[in-house]
């Protein structure tokens, strides 16, 4: 075989050199693409998490300095996730609906501090508040309730939204809650608290280093492939993203990330909305122990993982090294 148009034409003339490589870049990545998701504790002090080295839980007093640190380098928005101490969880989670719980601290907090500077996320789900580390209410029998669990995750978000959340982010996978939030929402004249759908959420492998910092992964027994996703499906997605952009939600994401940006690619392709995607847990825990192995360079690692999220047509990506990737990019 020949290739006819050679010698005229040459991949490599364009890569020869930085300043043409940079000129021909198709993308980029900004601090603006980065969502960064922040654990929080009851503790006096920062907590590491053992699984996931270089992320601590942190106290409430010590959020809001975060957040700052965040804004500060140009990171739109941050994720708050409660590590809820065991004495305050239940079957039923009700703590999720204490307005004076973690999670509503952990918002005043920011908000005092930042006020409008930065958005804040927070997760809809029981999971971090219930005894069993379900994400909803359990039967008797063990199955996991639909109908009964959105009428809770419905208080839940309104919980949040008064505290001062931003984006409500269901992350539950019960049928029905997008709709159902958003007319809470709606009723309680909250018409700028927008919905971000954790639409297409796999039951998968890579969040246990997520369940070990919000402190459910010990409590879990069973799994979640009745109501998260199956990898082995892609249209399925497809179906939940357009439900849910019918039920109101202003934005979806796709989770986990890296195993799954064909999904992303997908949904970009057929819906002209903003697509998210988590690097959740697990994908962060996998790079720093390869790093720390000698596998790779940890932060080439990180910005390549990141650009793949930008390639592949996400408006912005969760990530736990959004800090250390807005201060490197920063620093390019
Ligand atoms: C709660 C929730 C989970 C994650 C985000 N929200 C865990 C789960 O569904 O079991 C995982 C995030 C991560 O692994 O970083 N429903």
């Amino acid at each position: 075989m020949t290739n006819p148009a050679y010698p005229a034409l040459r991949m490599r003339r364009t890569r020869a050199t930085s300043w043409s490589r940079a000129m021909v870049a198709e993308n980029r990545l900004h601090p603006t693409d980065l969502i960064w998701p922040l654990f929080v504790t009851d503790a006096d002090e920062e907590q590491p998490i053992a699984t996931m080295p270089g992320v601590s839980r942190w106290p409430v007093a010590q959020i809001a300095e975060r957040a700052a640190e965040a804004r500060d380098v140009g990171i739109p928005c941050i994720a708050l996730f409660p590590n809820t101490q065991p004495d305050l969880r239940s079957d039923d989670g009700t703590e999720a609906l204490n307005p004076n719980n973690l999670m509503c601290r952990a918002i005043g907090a920011i908000k005092e501090a930042c006020g409008s500077d930065i958005g804040i996320l927070t997760d809809v789900a029981l999971d971090p508040y219930t005894a069993h580390g379900q994400d909803g209410l359990v039967s008797g029998d063990g199955q996991v309730l639909n109908d009964d669990t959105v009428s809770v995750l419905v208080e839940q978000a309104l919980n949040q939204a008064h505290a001062g959340a931003d984006i409500i982010a269901p992350s539950d996978m019960m049928d029905g809650r997008v709709v159902a939030i958003r007319a809470a929402l709606e009723g309680d004249g909250y018409t700028n608290v927008q919905i971000m759908a954790y639409a297409a959420k796999y039951a998968s492998a890579f969040y246990g280093p997520f369940r070990d910092a919000v402190g459910s992964g010990g409590l879990l027994k069973g799994d979640k492939k009745t109501y998260q996703m199956d990898p082995a499906n892609g249209e399925e997605a497809l179906r939940e993203v357009a439900l849910d952009l019918a039920e109101g939600a202003d934005s979806v994401m796709v989770k986990p990330g890296l195993a799954y940006l064909d999904i992303v690619t997908k949904v970009k392709a057929r819906f002209e909305v903003p697509v998210f995607a988590y690097q959740v847990s697990g994908e962060y825990a996998m790079i720093e122990a390869a790093a720390a192995a000698g596998a790779g360079d940890r932060d080439a690692l990180m910005l390549e993982t990141l650009l793949a999220f930008k390639r592949a047509g996400t408006s912005g990506v969760l990530t736990y090294h959004a800090l250390d990737a807005a201060r490197l990019i920063g620093d390019l």
